[in-house]
């Protein structure tokens, strides 16, 4: 082995940078060659050039290193090599004693840095994959257009990352809130013109009907064409699900030729939930509005806050007051996220809320959005609906060709009366599917020629209807009303039931009603006595008699005034013991005088009374005015009464007394009139 060591396999001493080796190259001459490059860069001087060269010829050393016999070196061949190493990293280090001024700050830092990594190098510390990593964060700081505070702000982080082992807890948070930083689109998004006629013919591509609230996105979108800048009002769409409301967002953003993203609201209580964490918790993210505008990769998305209405407030602080925030103009441009703790400018996103309810959204929230209200589709709606756009999908979902199978017109008829019973199209749409799905498997079977689904074929498929002509059955005996009622959900008709049992003149209220149902169950029971002998009543009777008023879905609590009139004929016609009209529905609020008071929510509930095979509607005479918000298809195949007096409802919707052998024997025993 001699000096220059040609004979011994220099891959043996494990030595790895890359830097200018040659594999031929003896230690010694592998020494010289990571030497070189670092005089090379580092000394500017000639003065310094001589004094590396002066220590260049050190490497004499590592020189007699190498011709030490292997025994000498209690670890092996890796101590050798270590131990060499050491030297080379001693240049830099001896070419920093020169005076500084040979060298420029940045030469300095490169110079520091490659110490650094060497000195972590012989720690165990390896990692030319951090030194990798920053450089690539450094870049992309430098591309995220961020403004100058965030800049700042990030590159103080990178720093303090740079200084940080890979192996410590805080560097991959430091890492991670710089990925946050440099993912989001900070730069300025370019103008986008909005093209009106091409909005609307997406708009009518999308979605069938809806004329008005088409016609009210199109004014938005040409205000927000007209001026760009001003503070645009932010919609809110309300309505029962399955309306269209999240799928109207869509289209919106695919009219305004922007990116859609969507935030969920529902069941968010805590403030952090949206406006983020600060950094010094363990496991810290940004808020979800900040999540959403990383997903979009720009700030002119349009961001859809879904369920805004199902926003909660805990303990944690106000998430409606963020909300505020996020939605108010004049602030939006400097949003401070917790996590981020820099401001981001939110002012070029298009809010675009939905609620099923008003009810339940702060006021400051409310006024700050332009309501739309949705209110559910009409029978016919819904058909067209269907056959235009959910059975192509349902179609394409399940695999299958438009010439493969076809739903007839009456079997889609029959899916939308007898196993839906919904403001939206959601159930609509699902049965379509289990049909398809069963045509599909037809189809997969290898069943030749068009599959045609009729009517008659629902049974099979789809089970025993989920909806008959409930209404019928139920107010077959006296005792029964059908009443109107307005839910989150759309309209629907409720019953109200009452039963007389042996007694001392008690009303029994049950049905998880709320006090003012119960109390104007209360008040009709006084007005039903006060007018006993007017409606040959036997004013005795109630004396000897328990009255029980039960309004079925138990389990769902319900509240409010406009069951008065149901309440109402459910009682007059329990102790006439004549009937109410099957065919009839009512709705209104009653005074203790019997006058009949307005209501809200007419339209829902005319459309539930529909929807549900009711013909007649009795109404109070004071909602006349919301008369013209009802469909005008609905409007022409109802009956209308409108109530001034309980007296009117009963001269309308009370049956004639049947024959007496019919009424049932436990009847008999509390009606011995
Ligand atoms: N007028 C319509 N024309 C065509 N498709 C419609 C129409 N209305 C609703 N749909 C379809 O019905 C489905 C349900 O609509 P969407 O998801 O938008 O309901 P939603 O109002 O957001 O309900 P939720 O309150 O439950 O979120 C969607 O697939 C949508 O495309
Ligand atoms: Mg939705």
């Amino acid at each position: 082995m001699g000096p220059e060591g040609e004979e011994e396999d220099p891959q043996g001493g494990g030595i790895e940078e890359p830097v200018g080796r040659r594999p031929d190259a003896g230690p010694p001459e592998q020494l010289r060659a990571l030497a070189e490059p670092l005089l090379e860069r580092g000394v500017p001087t000639a003065q310094a050039r001589g004094r590396a060269a002066e220590l260049l010829t050190r490497l004499a050393i590592p020189e007699r290193l190498w011709a030490l016999p292997p025994a000498t070196f209690s670890g092996g061949e890796q101590q050798r090599v270590n131990i060499a190493r050491g030297f080379v990293t001693e240049l830099p280090l001896l070419l920093l004693d020169e005076p500084t001024a040979s060298l420029d700050a940045r030469n300095r830092e490169v110079l520091l840095r490659e110490q650094m990594a060497a000195i972590q190098r012989q720690l165990g510390e390896a990692d030319e994959g951090k030194s990798a990593e920053i450089a690539e964060l450094e870049k992309a700081i430098a591309n995220a257009h961020m403004p100058k505070e965030v800049d700042d702000q990030a590159r103080k982080e990178l720093r303090r990352l740079q200084r940080m082992p890979e192996a410590a807890g805080e560097y991959g948070m430091v890492r991670t809130y710089l990925d946050w930083l440099v993912d989001l689109p900070w730069a300025l998004p370019e103008e986008r013109p909005i093209d009106i006629a091409a909005a609307r013919r997406i708009l009518d591509e999308d979605h069938f009907g809806l004329e008005k609230i088409k016609r009210r996105i199109i004014e938005y979108l040409a205000v927000r064409k007209l001026s760009p800048d001003g503070k645009a009002p932010i919609l809110c769409f309300v309505g029962p699900p399955g309306v269209g409301k999240t799928s109207l967002g869509q289209s919106i953003a695919r009219a305004m030729n922007r990116k859609f993203v969507r935030v969920s609201l529902g069941g968010v209580h805590d403030e952090a939930e949206i406006r983020g964490h600060r950094r010094t918790y363990i496991g810290a993210l940004p808020g979800n509005i900040i999540q959403a505008i990383r997903k979009a990769k720009t700030r002119d998305c349009v961001m859809m806050l879904d369920e805004i209405d199902k926003l909660g407030s805990g303990i944690q602080g106000d998430p409606a007051s963020a909300m505020l925030e996020v939605l108010d103009p004049e602030q939006n441009n400097t949003f401070r996220d917790n996590y981020l703790a820099v401001p981001f400018d939110l002012s070029r996103v298009v809010f675009i809320a939905t609620a099923n309810m008003l009810d339940t959204v702060p006021g400051p929230l409310r006024d700050r959005m332009e309501i739309i209200s949705l209110s559910g589709y009409t029978a016919s709606e819904k058909f067209q609906i269907a056959r235009r756009y959910l059975v192509r999908r349902q179609l394409n979902a399940n695999g299958l060709k438009p010439d493969q199978v076809e739903i007839a017109d009456d079997a889609l008829r029959g899916i939308i009366e007898r196993y839906t019973r919904e403001a939206g199209v959601r159930s609509l749409e699902r049965e379509i599917g289990r049909v398809l799905r069963q045509a599909a498997m037809r189809v997969a079977e290898g069943e030749s020629g068009p599959i045609t689904i009729a009517d008659a074929d629902l049974l099979g498929i789809l089970g025993p209807p989920l909806f008959e002509d409930e209404v019928a059955m139920r107010t077959s005996i006296p005792g029964v009303a059908t009443g109107l009622a307005w839910t989150p959900v759309g309209g629907d008709i409720l019953f109200i039931e009452a039963t007389a049992t042996p007694g001392a003149g008690r009303l029994i209220l049950t049905g998880q009603l709320g006090d003012v149902m119960k109390e104007s169950a209360q008040a009709a029971l006084s007005i039903v006595k006060n007018r006993a002998v007017f409606y040959g009543i036997d004013p005795a009777r109630f004396e000897r008699t328990d009255i029980h008023v039960h309004v079925p879905a138990g389990a769902t609590p319900k509240d409010g005034p406009s069951a008065g009139v149901a309440m109402f004929m459910a009682l007059v016609s329990l102790m006439t013991d004549r009937t109410v009209r099957s065919d009839t529905a009512m709705t209104g609020e009653i005074s203790l005088r019997g006058l009949v008071l307005p209501v809200g929510g007419i339209k829902e509930k005319i459309v539930a009374a529909h929807r549900a095979g009711l013909r007649r509607i009795m109404l109070p005479a004071r909602n006349r005015k919301d008369f013209e918000d009802i469909p005008e298809e609905v409007r022409q195949q109802l009956t209308f009464t409108w109530l001034e007096r309980v007296d009117d409802a009963v001269s309308s919707a009370l049956e004639p007394a049947k024959v007496a052998e019919e009424s049932s024997a436990d009847r008999e025993t509390v009606s011995p009139l």
